[in-house]
């Protein structure tokens, strides 16, 4: 195999950064967050107060935007935001900027070149279905409930010390789940030559373990890895 590309899939809270970033690690490939990239533009056009239906101001906006990923943290325009875009005043916006055409022209733009010369895995909601549609030689789709989705999530911002009940966040990430699926362009849905991953009940270490033995039977072989 020349170029190992593997796309991953799949609605929020799933694991897909958690086990794409171990992957990576693991398999000594790079990995590409695209969701951190649409985070980093909806930071951008709240910061600039743009109306989100002006699109001569954001293509304005798009054309000297500068996203960059590196080391695990995420610059916008040279600012390490790698905090900030995880915060509910983003999520509560970013599937909004999302679902914006301009927007999507722009990052798949990028992502394809990043993924144009290397093995990586990128993870989002398009991957398997448009942005490696051609070049992924593995396609995972992952999941979970939304409980659980929502229980990970809570944690996570427990953790960071912010005030939010397990409710609100399990809205949140229906309310999203909703959008992404239903949007007209590249909605969220499993590529027909995925692999589901069910992530509910599972530690991440055993979801990891799932896909490298995916991975290991690339092209129908046992691939020593
Ligand atoms: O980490 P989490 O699952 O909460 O979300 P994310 O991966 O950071 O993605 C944030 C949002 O960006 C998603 O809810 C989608 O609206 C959008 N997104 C997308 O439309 N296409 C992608 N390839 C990645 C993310
Ligand atoms: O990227 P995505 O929104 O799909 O999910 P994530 O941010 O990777 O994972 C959300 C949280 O779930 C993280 O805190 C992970 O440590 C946790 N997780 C887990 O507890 N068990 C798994 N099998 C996968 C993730």
């Amino acid at each position: 195999m020349n170029r190992l590309v593997i796309a991953v899939d799949g609605p929020a809270g799933a694991g897909k950064s958690t086990i794409s970033k171990a992957i990576a690690k693991r398999l000594n490939i790079e990995y590409i967050d695209t969701g951190a990239m649409y985070r980093a533009v909806t930071l951008k056009l709240l910061r600039s107060n743009v109306d989100f239906d002006d699109e001569a101001s954001i293509k304005d906006i798009l054309s000297k935007i500068d996203i960059n990923l590196s080391e695990g943290k995420v610059y916008l325009d040279g600012e390490d935001v790698s905090e900030e875009i995880r915060m509910p005043y983003i999520s509560s916006r970013v599937s909004e900027v999302a679902a914006m055409p301009l927007v999507r022209e722009k990052l798949v733009e990028i992502q394809r070149k990043m993924a144009s010369t290397k093995s990586v895995i990128m993870d989002g909601r398009d991957i398997g279905t448009n942005v490696l549609r051609d070049e992924a030689n593995l396609k995972v789709y992952l999941t979970a409930s939304v409980r659980e989705r929502g229980n990970r999530r809570y944690k996570e911002l427990k953790e960071k010390g912010l005030e939010v009940t397990l409710e609100d966040i399990c809205r949140e990430i229906e309310n999203r789940d909703k959008y992404d699926m239903s949007r007209e362009i590249n909605p969220l849905c499993k590529a027909e030559d995925a692999v589901l991953v069910d992530t509910t009940g599972k530690s991440i270490e055993q979801v990891v373990q799932e896909i490298i033995r995916l991975v290991g039977n690339i092209g129908g072989k046992s691939n020593v890895l």
